[in-house]
């Protein structure tokens, strides 16, 4: 049998995920956005997963973009399955209800780069280059991208990025609101790690309202949004973990949260 496009490896409450074609710098074809849409799915469903850390095998790229030779093979009726497909992935991501990090060990770019800014946070390694160069192959980002770089890093920076197609260091991705964090790149999978072990103990339906208020809200208007907060508020104010983190601080303890 051959290797999977997707390892997966649950330590405690992180889950860790690996596209794992380094030969192709870890192209996202259709059988890796198909083994990471199961992989995400059953993320979702399983309750011992509390935090996911995605990122790409070897040390060159977390993913260099959608595969160019599928793309180019496409057919006219074939476009719209695919687009869909890749926007299916980032959305579930996105809408995980867990926090998903990014850890960028290398090119970020294409869909790569979607993937990285579909994911809840985003820690990259200091020799990570991220852009959407889509324009230089006469295309543009399919996955998302024109809508989540401009919400991430602003019209401005966004449409410079995909104009030109050139990427940018994680350094200047770190400036602009792209990355969280940057670390040294033999540093990359601790720092990941210890801020996924950090959210894994945290109090899991809190940071899925907190997730889902954040994303829900960015594109209504404020009153709106604020109502949407409160809903939310309302909703986790009622569960157990509320009362236990209450309860552990006044009492001077580490709370044990369990997700009801
Ligand atoms: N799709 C398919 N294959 C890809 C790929 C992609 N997006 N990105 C890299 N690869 C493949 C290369 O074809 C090459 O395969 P080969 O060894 O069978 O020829 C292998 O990965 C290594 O890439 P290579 O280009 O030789 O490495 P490099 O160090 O010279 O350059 C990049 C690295 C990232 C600058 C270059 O691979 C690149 O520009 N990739 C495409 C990025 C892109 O346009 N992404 C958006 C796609 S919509």
């Amino acid at each position: 049998m051959s290797e999977p496009l997707v390892l997966s490896r649950q330590e405690g409450g992180v889950l860790y995920l690996t596209i794992n074609r380094e030969s192709k710098l870890n192209a996202l074809n259709r059988a890796v956005i198909e083994q990471l849409r199961d992989a995400f799915a059953k993320a979702g469903h399983h309750s011992d997963t509390r935090c996911v850390v995605l990122t790409g095998a070897g040390d060159r790229a977390f993913a260099a973009g959608a595969d160019i030779g599928e793309i180019r093979d496409l057919t006219k009726e074939e476009v719209a399955a695919f687009v869909e497909a890749g926007h299916e992935l980032m959305n579930a991501i996105e809408n995980l209800g867990k926090p998903v990090i990014a850890a960028i060990n290398g090119y970020a770019l294409g869909g790569g780069c979607e993937l990285a800014l579909a994911c809840t946070l985003r820690i990259a390694s200091s020799n990570a280059r991220i852009g959407l160069p889509e324009v230089t192959l006469g295309l543009i980002p399919g996955y998302g991208g024109t809508q989540r770089l401009s919400r991430l890093a602003g019209r401005g920076r966004a449409l410079h990025m995909m104009l030109t197609g050139q990427a940018v260091t994680a350094e200047t991705a770190l400036q602009w609101g792209l990355l969280n964090e940057v670390v040294e790149a033999g540093e990359l999978m601790n720092a990941a790690g210890e801020l996924a072990e950090q959210l894994a103990a945290s109090a899991p339906l809190a940071m899925k309202a907190i997730i889902a208020a954040v994303h829900q809200g960015a594109d209504l208007a404020l009153a709106r949004s604020l109502d949407l907060e409160r809903q939310y508020f309302e909703r986790v104010c009622h569960s157990a973990d509320m009362r236990e983190g209450t309860a552990a601080f006044l009492e001077k303890r580490k709370p044990v949260f369990k997700g009801n």
